[in-house]
């Protein structure tokens, strides 16, 4: 059967068969009074509600939007949604005035969240990432990224990436797997982490790649964490399982993560707050696309925020995505990211749009299925309580975010949490 919304006020497309760059990053498509119409899951016509009306059959189930805004479904291209317990108290310790970087030298950190993951069951795992990824589609998200990390031995990390592949068969959330074994130093590797990166390549990449559960791998190269040369073997052995690369790089410190990304051939190179401009021209050079994590820099009540308008200016199809974590960004919404990358990295709202979608998309690969109001992609929709799309981030925080279809099923939160 046919479905269809029609009188969009604004029928955000943000159409393109490619990622956007430069000045087309403002290019959102929008059609006015606009209506689109799918089939089995599938959009089958976009256009105008004139244009759309001879298309539509007499028992279609038809929504009317009455001048609000749709967009594509958001596409959150970082998060590391499978979590145990929450961090509130070192949340608490940082307004006291404590650093992330004390906390996790002290213990806590990524590795109290590896205490909890460890020691929950997959069924528990499951029940709280079901959670996580319902307060994303309250938000507006339909597709995520999902990275382990949080488990750092080989069946802690099997477990996450399996409730990973859970979450994806059983849906709404379209998920996108990434295995990040080296996200820090377990306990029982410490001062040995060349050993451990060892684990991660010959024992871990290995199993992952058997079970075909993840796509990507990705390490956390950071002075708290892995060094390049070890962030350089790890690669080289996730490229040989067929996995391809998402990295954390020059986060906290500024130490050339950007030119390793480009060197590794990753696709993608995330965080960036301290990169420099080698860095940026080496990610241009090399065609890695740049994922902005402004939530983690608000988190964590820093104040350096990643260069977004140098990147721009470079030509890089700049993505934003939440890092959606219990330690440095707890946030699951893409709106509030949108309105901090307008409030303190110069973006506009039509770029931050882009960014969270079409952009987003094409940085998984899944630029073909999702990311646009395009024939023939998953009907992915978000429908906003409000008519002009510039007020998604403008009333930050507010709960703009009032229908989510996902492939052409229509998800009340209540369905989301079934
Ligand atoms: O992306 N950078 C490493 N990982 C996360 C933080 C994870 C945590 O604190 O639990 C990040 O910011
Ligand atoms: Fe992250």
């Amino acid at each position: 059967m046919k479905s269809a919304i029609i009188h969009c006020g604004q029928l955000v497309t943000v159409s393109g068969s490619g990622p956007k760059t430069g000045p087309a990053m403002s290019d959102l498509g929008i059609i006015p009074d606009g209506a689109v119409i799918w089939e089995e899951g599938r959009i089958t016509h976009v256009g105008t509600t004139d244009e759309l009306r001879p298309h539509l059959p007499p028992d279609s189930q038809t929504t009317d939007l009455e001048g609000k805004v749709l967009t594509p479904g958001l596409v959150d291209a970082h998060t590391h949604l499978v979590f145990a317990g929450s961090r509130a108290n070192e949340f608490e310790a940082r307004a006291q005035g404590k650093s992330y970087v004390e906390i996790a030298a002290e213990g806590g950190g990524i590795l109290s969240t590896v205490r909890a993951v460890r020691t929950a069951t997959e069924d528990e795992l499951f029940d709280q990432a079901r959670q996580h990824a319902d307060w994303m589609i309250a938000n507006g998200t339909t597709t995520a990224e999902s990275k382990s990390g949080y488990g750092l031995d080989l069946e802690s990390e099997l477990k996450i990436l399996r409730v990973n592949r859970r979450l994806r068969e059983q849906g709404p959330l379209k998920i996108s797997s990434t295995f990040l074994g080296a996200h820090a130093v377990p306990p029982e590797f410490k001062g040995r982490s060349d050993d451990y990166v060892a684990l991660v390549e010959d024992e871990m990449l290995p199993a992952v790649a058997r079970e075909g559960l993840a796509t990507w791998c990705d390490v956390f190269c950071e002075s708290i964490a892995f060094r390049q040369e070890q962030t350089a073997r790890i690669a080289s052995a996730a490229k040989s399982h067929g996995l391809k690369l998402r990295l954390h790089v020059d986060q906290l410190t500024s130490a050339g993560g950007a030119q390793l990304a480009a060197r590794l051939g990753a696709k993608t190179a995330d965080h960036l707050e301290l990169v420099s401009a080698e860095g940026i021209r080496a990610l241009a050079d090399k065609g890695v696309t740049p994922v902005h994590l402004p939530a983690s820099v608000f988190c964590l009540g820093h104040t350096t925020y990643p260069p977004a308008r140098a990147m721009i200016a470079a030509g890089l199809p700049v993505v934003l995505a939440t890092d959606f974590n219990p330690g440095s960004s707890p946030t699951p919404s893409l709106p509030f990211v949108m309105s901090l990358a307008c409030t303190q990295m110069g973006m506009t709202p039509a770029e931050a749009l882009l960014a969270c979608t079409l952009n987003a998309a094409h940085s998984l690969d899944l630029g073909h299925d999702v990311g646009s109001i395009d024939v023939g992609k998953s009907a992915d929709l978000t429908a906003w309580n409000c008519s002009d799309y510039r007020e998604i981030p403008y009333f930050a925080g507010a709960p703009l975010c009032q229908h989510v279809w996902a492939s052409g099923q229509l998800l009340t939160r209540r369905q989301a949490s079934d």
